[in-house]
């Protein structure tokens, strides 16, 4: 059995995976600002750091797989927002990639978005601030758009899937796919919701499929990419769970061949 660890762990789709990781007999090194293996702020430079070093003392150096599922959305600031989202993500991804090379058979889950798809004029300019690794500047640009979900959500995919087939990921062994899940009713929707701003953005997003999802529908899609038989050829996909929005406002925007 292996050793996962899970960031946001505590609510919501997290806390959803946790239980699916567990019922299925690996260990679960939780990740979260509370109530967690590991308590850290992953919206500083110290706590992604104390949140690398207590999974690497606690798994030993070699983990099977990471889902990173800590995250905030709106109306929470932005500022920390693209913090949290982006790097506190990418952080973790980087700082424990080592010891899922270690696993040498290994699976990466990110949580994204359908936000990164179908939210309308994307700041392109965040999104590559975000890719740079330039945190200063990505605050700057969140600050001074009052945004940065989408944009922290489609840099974080094309941040893995420029990386999941490069040698040194899949590779070496360790499988990242991203999974996008549509408003999902979590803590973290029901604070959209609450809002007098974005609850009747939120409630006026059409969802073919009608309603919202629930963490345990995403925890589902995300234990698929985790744990099926299908895992070991699963790399750089990301995984729409949504409703079918993102196929509504999007249906030929399947991937194209490139060219040279
Ligand atoms: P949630 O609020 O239920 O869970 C998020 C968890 O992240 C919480 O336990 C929270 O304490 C933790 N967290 C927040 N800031 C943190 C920090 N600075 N350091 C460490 N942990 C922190 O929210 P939910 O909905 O389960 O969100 C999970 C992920 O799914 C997020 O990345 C979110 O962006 C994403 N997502 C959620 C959707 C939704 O409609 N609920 C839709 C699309 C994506």
């Amino acid at each position: 059995m292996g050793t996962f660890a899970i960031t946001g762990s505590a609510s919501g789709i997290g806390a959803a995976t946790r239980a699916r990781v567990e019922a299925a007999g690996h260990t679960v090194i939780g990740v979260d600002l509370r109530n967690a293996e590991i308590e850290a702020d992953l919206g500083t430079p110290e706590g992604r750091r104390a949140a690398i070093d207590g999974v690497l003392e606690r798994c030993g150096g070699t983990l099977d797989g990471l889902v990173t599922a800590a995250g905030v959305g709106p109306p929470f600031p932005a500022v920390p927002m693209a913090s949290i989202n982006y790097f506190g993500a990418v952080a973790l991804l980087e700082g424990l990639h080592g010891a899922l090379v270690a696993s040498g058979d290994a699976q990466v889950v990110v949580v994204g978005s359908n936000s990164s798809s179908t939210q309308p004029n994307m700041h392109m300019d965040l999104v590559e601030a975000f890719l740079e690794g330039d945190e200063a500047k990505a605050r700057q640009l969140a600050e001074t758009y009052d945004d940065a979900y989408a944009p922290s959500k489609l840099a974080l995919a094309r941040w893995a899937r420029r990386l999941a087939p490069t040698p040194e990921w899949a590779g070496a062994g360790v499988r990242m796919n991203v999974i996008a899940p549509g408003a999902t009713l979590t803590p973290l929707l029901q604070a959209g919701l609450d809002d007098e701003t974005f609850g009747p953005l939120i409630k006026g997003f059409t969802v073919p499929t009608g309603g919202f999802g629930s963490p345990d529908q995403i925890a589902a899609g995300i234990e698929f990419l985790l744990l099926s038989d299908a895992r070991r050829f699963l790399c750089g996909t990301v995984l729409y769970i949504d409703g079918g929005t993102d196929a509504l406002f999007r249906a030929d925007a399947v991937p194209v061949p490139w060219v040279l």
